[in-house]
């Protein structure tokens, strides 16, 4: 089973990004042959500081190092390493409907917040396509607003297959239920752009306010509150706790006399426990730099081995050579 994922260095790694995908990616490293990568060239579809792209690329290969990847186990990459990623690319958009893309959830969400489309924008979902495409991958660990994209890879394997003859494997999104849509200090979806993120490897003091701030309903303490699972802080909570302290504050949540402040101490205790170990191995990793140059150096390579030959097959399939 061949795996792959991508993360944008477009901010600080938070809570969505963690559970969504970085944790099952890391966990399925074990599981087959896994390929994970730095997305810098969809990055430009949003960011445009040179400098803050270069620092959040090396950043996400820190955080991931120092939540578990392991790179004698998973092929770890800077996507611009391999610019044939955006040959594919290419070849994808000339079988990709326009209507595929205009109905993309992602890109009409971002037109109706008032963004002004670049082209980079509406044909991300294709450079995507790509980006799984051409490591012939099996299964894509995202989260829930990813899924429409992986479909949409999908449908342009099985067009160009048609058209060219069996050319690309037709990938699988890999969407755990529990993950699906980490919640933010709002209640909406945790993304930078909605300005509720949690981040991972803040400061103590700006997490515990971050934490403390995370809206709940307006129900006293003494009031029994029977959808205890469903509270934002809880669903959290689910993720960094132990399953017995979890259990524990449902159910002094649903018997009543349990307040919501002492719901997020606890929440912040245990988020802060649960990253003691990154934490520590982040420090010693922007110690090393060079070790974390080196693993995107050889990652790149492994990486560029697998997508020259399927780039390859591509082009002869439809008649580039
Ligand atoms: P990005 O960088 O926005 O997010 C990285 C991953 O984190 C997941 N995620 C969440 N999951 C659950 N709850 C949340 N609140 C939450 N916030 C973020 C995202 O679903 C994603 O899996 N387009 C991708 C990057 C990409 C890619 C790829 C992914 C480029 N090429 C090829 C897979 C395969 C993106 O922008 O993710």
């Amino acid at each position: 089973m061949r795996i792959l994922s991508g993360i944008q260095p477009s901010g600080i790694l938070h809570a969505g990004n963690y559970f969504g995908m970085m944790k099952p990616s890391i966990e399925l490293q074990e599981q087959g042959e896994a390929f994970y990568f730095i997305a810098d060239y969809h990055s430009m579809t949003s960011l445009t500081d040179a400098k803050l792209r270069r620092e959040y690329t090396q950043r996400v290969a820190i955080d991931f190092l120092a939540c578990g990847l392991d790179p004698k186990k998973a092929v770890l990459f800077k996507q611009s390493d391999v610019p044939e990623h955006v040959e594919l690319s290419w070849m994808l958009s000339s079988v990709c409907p326009m209507g595929l893309l205009e109905r993309c959830h992602s890109y009409k969400d971002k037109l109706a917040k008032g963004i002004s489309p670049n082209h980079g924008l509406f044909a991300y979902p294709v450079l995507m396509a790509a980006d799984i495409l051409i490591y012939d991958a099996d299964v894509v660990p995202v989260g829930q607003d990813q899924k429409q994209h992986v479909e949409v890879t999908r449908d342009l394997a099985n067009k160009f297959n048609d058209l060219y003859g069996e050319t690309f494997v037709v990938p699988a999104p890999r969407i755990r239920g529990d993950v699906a849509k980490v919640p933010g200090i709002d209640g909406g979806k945790m993304s930078k752009s909605y300005n509720n993120t949690i981040d991972i490897f803040g400061e103590e003091k700006a997490i515990k306010k971050r934490i403390m701030s995370i809206v709940m309903d307006s129900r006293g303490m003494d009031e029994p509150k029977p959808d205890a699972e469903e509270n934002n802080a809880i669903q959290i909570l689910k993720h960094v706790a132990d399953k017995e302290t979890y259990e524990a504050t449902v159910e002094a949540l649903k018997a009543g006399g349990y307040g919501y402040g002492h719901v997020k101490k606890k929440l912040f205790e245990c988020y802060w426990e649960h990253f003691a170990d990154a934490r520590k191995r982040r420090e010693e990793l922007l110690a090393n730099l060079d070790f974390v140059d080196q693993v995107l150096r050889e990652g790149a390579e492994k990486a560029r081995n697998i997508a020259s030959v399927v780039n390859k097959r591509a082009r002869v399939a439809c008649g580039l050579e």
